[in-house]
């Protein structure tokens, strides 16, 4: 094994230079969710079986999918590095160390791991982008903006991965909430490389948090023959498209897109197949749709994952299915690990004590009309679901439950006060209006209960 730099003097361990390169033209494939980047993986570890950073990179990849039955795989590629720890330089020692504490549970450990080594050698596309993941799973939008911030302007405008870098910080831009510069640079990005999912994806979360549902449709349609390439991932952005069409009131376009996309093969260990196709279920209903028994085929997969134990917030979306039409055993043994799961010293250990539990049991009170069970557990972390992680739009999803269970429990006075927050935050959403205007109307508000509905009707038009 011997030393070598890439074109960016960052520096391997390996056998020979073809395996640098190789792993070069892996990372632009590994940031562009490409399908081919596994089976690329794949021959370079045959050609260079020992190659630390394609071990590594091979760990992190199964711990990134967030499905249970791969992490013996990244425990095992873990052993493998470690086996070779005198040769390791102290970039892949680092990588090695948050491999080992991933696997141990200790996310946060991990993400702090490879912030420090970005401060060393920022040009490290693996590492940025899993702090990426990472503080996604923090649900902290400042250090996905922050981190991106940090690196961005050491690396030089060829590099392959440089557009990349554009949308990832668009993205961070956007979970901190500064729409319009997060605007900016996806767009930078996707003009760049319109085959680069995860920035079409940012400039779809601006779209989304801004409301301007008629503009996200036509964005996502026009690029899809691009985005369209990627790995499952694009479902991703087929579920993004349902949302500005569920705010329309256009539920068979949901179900069209569930049916031909999103909900088509989700038995996969992509943790977030199953997370767009319940999230939008669950919507679907709130909104009034008929969703037929498509619930059954996700109780069915969510019934294999009980024990998943990778992200709550994956965890909370099988619990979703479970809940809507599982066994009640299932159900039951799902709280059982939650419960199990909250008391262990992990970073998602801590999540769901803090939040994860709650949001648990708020759903299945929900679900069981037990609406001010639901609503006492879903507003005593109301403040507090951020660190579940995930983006704001999808997390939207549990604050939405609280105005339903609020809206049907016992204390209008709070349904009144959650659904003018929803007004306020979401001036464009006829689902919002129409609850609004449910509450005034049962509060004897009659004239702005009307108001509300006329608002509501008008939005669905347009
Ligand atoms: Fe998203």
């Amino acid at each position: 094994m011997t030393s070598f730099n890439d074109s960016f003097g960052l520096s391997f361990t390996a056998t020979s230079a073809d395996s640098i390169f190789a792993y070069e033209a892996l990372m632009p494939k590994f940031l562009g969710f490409r399908r081919e980047m596994m089976k690329d993986l794949a021959a370079l570890l045959e050609a260079d079986p020992e190659m630390p950073m394609a071990n590594l990179a091979k760990g992190y990849f199964m711990k990134m999918s967030g499905a249970r039955e791969l992490t013996p795989i990244a425990d095992q590629q873990r052993a493998l590095v470690k086996g070779m720890a005198g040769r390791l330089n102290p970039r892949e020692a680092m990588h090695l160390t948050a491999l080992g504490q991933w696997c141990d549970g200790d996310m946060d450990g991990a993400t702090e791991t490879w912030e420090a080594l970005l401060r060393e050698t920022p040009l490290d596309p693996l590492a940025l982008r899993l702090a990426h993941f990472t503080h996604f799973y923090s649900g902290d939008g400042r250090k996905l903006r922050d981190s991106m911030a940090h690196a961005l302007p050491n690396w030089p405008e060829d590099h392959p991965c440089y557009g990349f870098l554009l949308g990832m910080y668009g993205f961070g831009l956007e979970e901190s909430g500064d729409y319009a510069k997060a605007e900016q640079f996806g767009r930078r990005a996707v003009e760049i490389n319109p085959e680069d999912a995860w920035s079409v994806h940012s400039v779809a979360h601006c779209l989304e948090m801004t409301e301007r549902h008629a503009e996200g449709i036509e964005f996502t349609r026009a690029l899809e023959p691009a985005w369209s390439k990627v790995n499952n991932f694009r479902y991703h952005l087929h579920w993004h498209r349902g949302l500005y069409h569920i705010e329309r009131g256009e539920f068979a376009e949901v179900l069209d897109l569930y049916d031909n996309h999103f909900g088509r093969d989700v038995d996969t260990p992509y943790y977030l197949d199953m997370v767009n196709a319940t999230s939008m279920l669950w919507r679907l209903e709130m909104f009034g749709a008929d969703v037929g028994d498509r619930w059954q085929t996700l109780a069915d997969i969510a019934a294999k994952r009980i024990q998943d134990d990778e992200l709550i917030f994956v965890s909370l979306h099988y619990f979703m299915a479970l809940i809507s039409s599982g066994a009640d055993a299932d159900v039951t043994a799902m709280m059982a690990h939650l419960e199990e799961w909250a008391e262990r010293p992990t970073t998602q250990g801590r999540i769901t004590k803090q939040a994860g539990l709650s949001v648990a049991r708020g759903m299945l009170e929900l679900r069981r009309r037990n609406y001010d069970a639901a609503v006492k557990e879903l507003y005593a972390v109301r403040y507090g679901m951020d660190p579940l992680g995930g983006s704001h739009a999808q997390r939207d999803i549990f604050w939405m439950m609280l105005a339903e269970a609020a809206s049907k429990g016992s204390d209008p006075k709070l349904a009144l006060t959650l659904l003018a927050e929803r007004t306020a935050r979401k001036p464009h959403s006829a689902w919002g209006w129409e609850r609004y205007a449910d509450c005034l109307s049962g509060g004897g508000q009659g004239d702005r209960a009307e108001a509300a509905r006329a608002t509501a009707k008008e939005l669905v038009a347009h």
